[in-house]
This record gives C-alpha cells, structure tokens and sequence, in this order.
C-alpha cells in the first residue's frame, strides 16, 4: 500500500480546509495510506548516515512513499528545510521545495517567466524611499502593490492616484524599513475577473474563470463566483509553460484578461485550492492528484 504524507500547518483532528479534506477523502477511495503532519512535528537533523528513516514526534519512522506539501505561500523556512531533507533521502514531493520556492516569492516567479518570455504584467521591486516619478514612469498610475509573498488576496492592493500612492509607500515605509514590495502594472481589462488553470503533469486537467462579487479581487477564498471556461489554446499554453517553467508538478495558475484577448500570467501557486474548481468541473480534482502521484512513485 503506497504510504503518503500531507504536509500542514494544521494537525489532522484540526483540518477545516476543504481541499486537505478531499485528498484524505480520495486516498482511502484508493487504498494509499495518507496522513498530515506538520513540520514541526519532524526533528532535522542532518547527518550522512541513515537515509530511510526520519524522526517524527521523536520517535524513528519509515520514510513515506510521497509528501504533497500544501502550506503553499506560508511554507516556512523550517518546513521547507524538512521538505528538502525528505527530497535527499529519495522521497517524492509534490511539489518539490525549489519549485515552492520559485512561486513563494512573486518577484523571483515574475522573473522566471519574463526572462522566457511569457506574458506578465510589467512588474518591479519598491526601493525605499520610493522614487515616485520612475515608477510613474515605468509603471504608471493606476498600480497594483503587492506583497512578495502572497495571502490569498489579502496582501494586494488596487493604487488610483499618484497621492494615495505616495501615502500608502510611506506607511510601509514608516512601519518596516525592509518591507519586500512589489509594484505592477494594473491590467484594467480583468477588473474583477481572471482565470484559474489547474495543471498537473504539464496537463490542464481543469479551467474556470473567477468573477468578483465587488472590487477587483478575483480570489475565490474571498468569496468570488466561479463558473466553466472554454480554456483557449493560447492560455492552455502559457498556463502549461508557466508550470514547467517554475518546475511545478501541480500547479494553479491564474491567468489576467489582457487587451485584444491577450493573457498575462498573474501568479502561480504551488499548493492550489480546488473547492471552487471541483464546483465547476465535478469532484476530480483530488483523484487526478492522486493519480499522477502513484505515476510518479511508480506504482501505476
Ligand atoms: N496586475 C493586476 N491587474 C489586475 N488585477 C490583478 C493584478 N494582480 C492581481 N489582480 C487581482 O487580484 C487577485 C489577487 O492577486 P494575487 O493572485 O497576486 O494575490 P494572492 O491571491 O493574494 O496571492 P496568493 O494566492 O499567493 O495568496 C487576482 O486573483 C486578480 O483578480
Ligand atoms: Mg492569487
């Protein structure tokens, strides 16, 4: 039986998130023994010898088959180390910690992507105090400000005029010096609206557009409206170029509307809800996870 574990921040007795909740449900639908640990629970410690086991609450464990990390944008640094150390003694992580790395930070994955060549909106890092006339003139007005790493809408910021641009920089600024900020083009064609593309194994195994009940946030988790999306082969093509890219085996990436029908590349995310998507397109998603991963470990 093929022996799995999700990797949480959350014990399994406190799971609430649908998502974890569907791939536990899944698993045993499948005969894989799957279970949630958090990272804390894993005691690090590096040495050259013993590579098949691992210390979990203490005690010596067999390592697993696979890990599916799902802490996304609040993976830690303790929690990617542990990742790693399970990646080097020969455990398959969906996704892999460089590859959570790469979308962790919205700058590095914006600068994978542009250097490639994909479409993303015009982005760049706030150097503080903040030079208002380059970024007018590199960006212009209105701007989107964003957290380096993400929180699920809540770090992302629609900037109108040059003044509230002005104060908002030197609120930051005054509450942390270091505050990692990005500035990016504000893609006015997809106010309120954009698209979630699932890809696994650099396949679309799902497609649905977001539309915001008010504002300019699409995010579901803020309660947006889903519904199905005829998936064009241009934007099938930047989602599946954008998670090989950034080296990711699943991947959620979120697609804007651009001018003429265009798409830009907003974000992707290594550890994607799919409540919404399972809305869409029916109670799959988990399984097809799944699936790919007993591919993967060779037990398919
Ligand atoms: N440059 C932009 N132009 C127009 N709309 C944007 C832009 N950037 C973000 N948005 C809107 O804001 C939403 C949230 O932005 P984003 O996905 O970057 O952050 P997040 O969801 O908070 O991050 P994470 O998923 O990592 O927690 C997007 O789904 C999109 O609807
Ligand atoms: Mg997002």
């Amino acid at each position: 039986m093929p022996r799995g574990l999700i990797i949480y921040n959350k014990k399994e007795n406190e799971i609430t998130d649908y998502s974890v909740l569907r791939l536990l449900e899944s698993a045993r639908s499948k005969n894989i023994d799957l279970s949630i640990l958090t990272p804390e629970q894993f005691e690090l410690v590096v040495t050259r010898s013993d590579r098949n086991s691992i210390l979990v609450d203490d005690k010596t464990t067999l390592l697993p088959d696979f890990i599916l990390p799902r802490m996304g944008s609040s993976t830690s640094f303790y929690a990617l180390s542990v990742i790693r150390q399970l990646e080097h003694c020969g455990v398959y992580s969906c996704n892999s910690a460089s590859a959570i790395q790469n979308v962790k930070d919205k700058l590095l994955m914006h600068q994978i992507l542009a250097y490639s060549r994909l479409p993303t909106p015009k982005t760049m890092l706030a150097k503080f105090p903040v030079d208002i006339s380059v970024v007018k003139r590199e960006i212009g007005v209105p701007l989107i400000i964003k957290n380096v790493t993400g929180t699920q809408g809540r770090g992302v910021y629609l900037c109108e005029s040059e003044e509230k641009f002005s104060d908002i920089m030197e609120l930051i600024y005054a509450n942390n010096e270091n505050a990692n900020i990005i500035i990016q083009e504000f893609i006015e064609t997809s106010y309120g609206k954009d698209l979630r593309v699932f890809v696994i194994g650099g396949k679309v195994v799902g497609c649905m557009q977001r539309i915001a009940k008010s504002g300019f946030k699409a995010n579901f988790s803020i309660g947006a409206d889903v519904q199905p999306f005829e998936l064009t082969p241009e934007a099938e093509w930047i989602a599946t170029e954008a998670a090989r890219l950034l080296n990711l085996d699943v991947a959620g990436v979120d697609l804007l509307f651009g001018e003429d029908g265009k798409y830009l590349i907003c974000e992707a995310n290594s550890s994607p809800q799919f409540h919404g998507l399972e809305n869409v397109v029916g109670q799959r998603i988990a399984d097809d996870i799944l699936e790919y991963v007993l591919v993967k470990i060779g037990m398919k």
